[in-house]
């Protein structure tokens, strides 16, 4: 068993496998943002990373993905039923999402979560290194920093969630609440995507726990337990570097040739998620053309909405209800050869993204709430002449850092109407003005600086720092 010092935990591995039309087995990039960050942040740096590699049965060995190790946990069809299609997916996701899909609470789930981390603790344990860095990511395996500190007292353990952490009015519906802070309370240092996450969270332990916390510390069993906000990022530079690429240039205009050369283009890009409103953004769109705002011919919308979680029965009725939407909205509006909405369900590479970001001049992104919302800040760091708008929810994390994005109430549809409209009729200058200062957010604020403020709060020593580069 080869041993790291840093050792990474997240549900998903960077590569997730797949069965190619043929039925022979293909290794392709996982999904999400969490593996967008944590990707971009440790290529060649030696670590390992433990995960699931998207299948059941025996896990697999993995090469190592661009010099990180792959350490794979293996699922049974059980466990992804109940952990995390069930216990992840259908009660954590939903609750922490201000519930705007009712969670579901099932005994069974919650065993399944539990044997589940164990697991994950488990393999950690075996391969870090006496004293290594251990940062175990997001809501899939919130009880893995305890099981772990009782496994391996020696390692320094932190802990990250990436999407929101709800007010104690939604979480103290949770059967299992105590379980869940004092697995998160085996770390280290526990981070956040808002300061307002870490209060809850500390409100939540003081009251559910009885332990004192203040939104920075917690002092529990003999240790002191840090809290904070550390907002996760992109790799701004490379983001920046891939859309002034010649070939990416030609793309783009491509891509706007194909889309019938319209005036305007909209984009839109998520994972099918109910999180990520976009019923509401096509709700919008539609009346937008009905009452003659918004001319197709001149303005197109093209949605990219990747599948996602596809056996939960709440992504199945999203997915049907989105494409009865669209294709109501194209039956009503479009003309042969011109669609409202073009609508694409495939996952693109990161060079076609790119490409696609150059083409938008209005980026909607409007989640009904969101941890951070990743795309928002591609789009931004893509837009290297500082052209386009970003119409922005004010319920994705990433809007308390880009203020200067049109900023939008995804619940309220004249709301939602008029920013698409403001950003549709801005002017050069005022956007030239909002980009650049988003743009140098984003070249300070990027995935290294989101590690440096991480790791060094959690690693006193720097060495891991160093290594980072
Ligand atoms: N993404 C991608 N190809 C696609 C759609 C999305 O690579 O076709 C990436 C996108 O670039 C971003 C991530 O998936 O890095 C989505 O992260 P975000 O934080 O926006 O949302 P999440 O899916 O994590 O909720
Ligand atoms: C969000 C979560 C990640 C997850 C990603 C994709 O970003 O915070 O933990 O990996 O969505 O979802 P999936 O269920 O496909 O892993």
């Amino acid at each position: 068993m080869r041993q790291s010092s840093l050792v990474v935990v997240a549900n998903r591995l960077p590569i997730d496998d797949s069965v190619a039309p043929d039925g022979a087995c293909e290794w392709r990039r996982s999904p999400g943002g969490l593996v967008s960050a944590l990707h971009a942040l440790l290529r060649h740096t030696p670590a390992t990373w433990v995960g699931w590699a998207g299948g059941t049965g025996p896990a697999p060995a993995l090469p190592d993905v661009d010099g990180v190790r792959m350490h794979t946990v293996a699922l049974t069809a059980d466990d992804l039923r109940d952990h995390y299609e069930g216990f992840s997916n259908a009660t954590l996701w939903p609750l922490y999402h201000d519930s705007v899909e009712q969670p579901e609470y099932h005994r069974r789930w919650w065993e399944a979560y539990q044997r589940v981390n164990q697991r994950f603790a488990e393999s950690t344990a075996d391969v870090a290194e006496p004293g290594a860095v251990v940062w175990v990511q997001d809501y899939h395996l919130q009880l893995v920093p305890g099981l772990l500190r009782a496994l391996r007292p020696d390692l320094r353990i932190g802990f990250f969630l990436h999407v929101p952490f709800p007010p104690p009015e939604l979480f103290m519906q949770l059967p299992r609440r105590a379980e869940l802070l004092r697995g998160m309370l085996g770390a280290d240092l526990i981070g956040f995507q808002r300061s307002q996450a870490a209060h809850n969270f500390a409100q939540l332990v003081a009251k559910v726990l009885d332990v004192p916390a203040t939104d920075r510390r917690i002092a529990v069993d003999d240790r002191v337990v840090r809290i904070g906000a550390f907002p996760v990022s992109i790799d701004t530079a490379e983001m920046a570097a891939l859309a002034a690429r010649p070939d990416v240039a030609d793309r783009a205009s491509l891509l706007r040739r194909d889309l019938g050369s319209p005036e305007q283009v909209i984009l839109s890009v998520d994972r099918m998620d109910y999180t990520k409103g976009i019923e509401q953004r096509l709700k919008a769109y539609s009346e937008l053309i009905a009452g003659g705002h918004v001319k197709v011919r001149d303005t197109v919308l093209v949605q990219v909405a990747v599948p996602s979680r596809e056996r939960v029965g709440q992504y199945q009725i999203l997915r049907e209800r989105v494409e009865r939407e669209v294709g109501r909205i194209n039956g009503e509006f479009g003309r042969v050869g011109e669609p409202a909405i073009h609508y694409l369900t495939q996952p693109f590479d990161r060079a076609e993204l790119a490409a696609l970001y150059r083409v938008a001049d209005v980026m909607a992104v409007t989640p009904l709430r969101d941890g951070m919302n990743l795309v928002a800040k591609e789009y931004v760091a893509a837009r290297v002449d500082d052209t386009g708008a970003l119409l922005l929810s004010e319920f994705a994390g990433a809007a308390a850092e880009l203020p200067q994005a049109y900023l939008v109430n995804p619940h309220d549809l004249e709301g939602l109407k008029q920013g698409l409209l403001s950003a549709l009729r801005a002017g050069p200058d005022d956007l030239g003005e909002r980009m650049r200062a988003m743009r140098t957010h984003l070249h300070r604020h990027d995935i290294r600086a989101w590690a440096r403020s991480y790791l060094s709060a959690l690693d006193d020593s720097g060495s891991l720092l160093t290594r980072l580069g």
